[in-house]
């Protein structure tokens, strides 16, 4: 037990590391809180207008994830995979450091799916990048990608990860309350647009 809560603590403080917010200072675009939704992710960073700053924040988000569920696996195997995944995920969106207000963790959840397994990280992410290019909304694109999960991994006979893509599911739709009542008005800018 002692591994896994190690594993869980070290896939926390992962999670936890707001690359949106260090790589938006580091590009010189300001506090991205008081930019656009105000949230620290990719699609946020991406309202600054700097496209190289928002592909850097999607791939260490998305990597953080990964890399604690391969540290899981190296250091305590197969049993705390899971564990570390689903820690990175809660670090991103409930990070220590700025106060538990942190992001909405679908960079996270990509990074850490993929590296949980492939086929069902890449079958989120086509979800999303389909979504996105047929609705251009980010949001809407991660919504419905992660409702979608369990039906995917069930698919790929993945039941054993059903309960986790559920859970995670759960929580991105908990953290995307402010999006789904602008979807429903009508008022969820497009991907890049500061504005509806
Ligand atoms: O990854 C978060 C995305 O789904 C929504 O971000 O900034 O539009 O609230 P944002």
């Amino acid at each position: 037990a002692g591994v896994l809560i190690a594993t869980a603590i070290l896939g926390y403080l992962l999670g936890s590391i707001p690359f949106g917010i260090v790589i938006t200072r580091a590009f010189g675009l300001g506090d991205l809180r008081q930019i656009g939704s105000g949230n620290i992710g990719a699609t946020n960073v991406l309202r600054t207008g700097n496209k190289l700053a928002a592909f850097l924040t999607l791939i260490l988000d998305s990597g953080k994830g990964a890399i604690a569920v391969l540290i899981a696996m190296a250091l305590a195997g197969q049993d705390a995979v899971q564990v570390a995944g689903f820690a990175a995920f809660l670090g991103h969106c409930f990070p220590v450091w700025l106060k538990f207000k942190g992001g909405k963790g679908v960079a996270t959840y990509l990074g850490t799916l993929l590296a949980l397994f492939f086929p069902g990280g890449l079958a989120a992410c086509g979800t999303w990048l389909v979504m996105a290019l047929i609705f251009r909304i980010s949001s809407l694109s991660a919504l419905i990608a992660a409702a979608v999960m369990p039906l995917w991994l069930w698919a790929f006979g993945r039941a054993d990860m059903t309960l986790l893509a559920i859970a995670l599911a759960v929580l991105i739709f908990i953290r995307h309350k402010a999006n789904i009542a602008r979807l429903l008005k009508g008022e969820e800018p497009k991907i890049g647009k500061k504005k509806g």
